[in-house]
């Protein structure tokens, strides 16, 4: 294997090591968060299954950000979706051997790349022409936005422009990552570009606004059922010091007797 090949496989071990890991503690921190108080935000569901399908319709229409803003949800929706489709279209160089069929149905989602760009473009417009969102803008607001924009461009040249990449080297070499049969990868700049910042994404991920794909989950202003008024709300470490405080009493009491 070439050198560039060696230290690229390297470098996906390394990423998806610091993934699994950092996003695993992060969800064992938002798990074990307590949540003291009873904030749903309104419309609230009154049952279990009314905030399951307000979860659902908030991860997959976005529709608390419709409400708020429909230029954000256009560009914000564009860009997710498209996104969803493009990797829905890559896992075609991860799965090892024959492709299933439905394949060969799911080869227009490669336009999905021009809605993802665009998205992504008119959400970077948004920070720098909109005074007031340019004042609470981070760096990582803007790198976040570029190297999506950056990843999305230079899959777009390989797809196309005539600077295609050796389709067949690239299954290889990404099976190849899967099932820990490496291959060397081609070694187009745009490729090169495409796949180290994928890596970088998957290293930085842990420690940045990309969080919000498992904090949503953990919203308590979306997770949680509106029935204050019918059961009484109380956290598992409120509950441990009422008990212990319960127990305090009838011992104090049972001494005064
Ligand atoms: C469960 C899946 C996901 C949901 C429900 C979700 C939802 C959202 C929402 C509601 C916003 C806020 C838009 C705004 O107010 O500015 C947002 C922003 C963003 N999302 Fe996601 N997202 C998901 C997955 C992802 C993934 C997989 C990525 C990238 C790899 C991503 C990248 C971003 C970025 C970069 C922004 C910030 C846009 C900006 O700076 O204006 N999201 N997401
Ligand atoms: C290890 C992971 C990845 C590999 C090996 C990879 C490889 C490739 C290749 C070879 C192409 C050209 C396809 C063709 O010529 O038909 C491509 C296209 C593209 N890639 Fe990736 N990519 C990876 C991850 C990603 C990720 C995470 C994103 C998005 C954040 C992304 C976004 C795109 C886009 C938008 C296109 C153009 C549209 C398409 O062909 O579907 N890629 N990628």
């Amino acid at each position: 294997m070439s050198t560039i090949s060696i230290i690229f496989t390297a470098l996906f071990y390394i990423s998806l090591f610091i993934f699994i890991v950092g996003v695993g503690r992060k969800i064992h921190q938002f798990w074990t968060t307590p949540v003291p108080l009873k904030i749903p935000t309104a419309p609230t569901p009154l049952t279990q299954t009314g905030v399951v399908f307000k979860m659902i319709r908030e991860v997959t229409l976005f529709e608390s950000l419709f409400r708020s803003n429909k230029w954000i949800w256009l560009f914000g929706f564009l860009f997710h979706f498209g996104l969803l489709l493009v990797l829905v279209r890559h896992l075609r160089y991860f799965i090892p051997g024959d492709l299933p069929e439905v394949f060969l149905l799911i080869q227009p989602f490669k336009y999905a790349a021009f809605a993802m760009v665009i998205g992504l473009s008119g959400l970077l417009i948004r920070r720098i022409a909109v005074e007031r969102i340019r004042y609470i803008s981070a760096p990582s607001d803007y790198l976040m936005l570029l190297m999506l924009i950056i990843i999305g461009v230079s899959g777009m040249i390989m797809t196309f422009t005539s600077n295609h990449t050796d389709i067949v080297m690239v299954k290889n070499f990404a099976s190849g990552l899967i099932v820990f049969n490496w291959s060397d990868l081609p070694t187009e700049v745009h490729f090169l570009v495409h796949l180290f910042l994928v890596f970088v994404l998957l290293a930085i991920f842990p420690i940045s606004k990309l969080l919000h794909v498992p904090g949503i989950f953990f919203s308590p202003t979306l997770n949680q059922v509106d029935n204050a008024r019918s059961k009484r709300h109380i956290s598992s470490w409120a509950l441990k010091q009422e008990k212990e405080q319960v127990t305090k009493l009838e011992q104090t009491i049972g001494k005064d007797d």
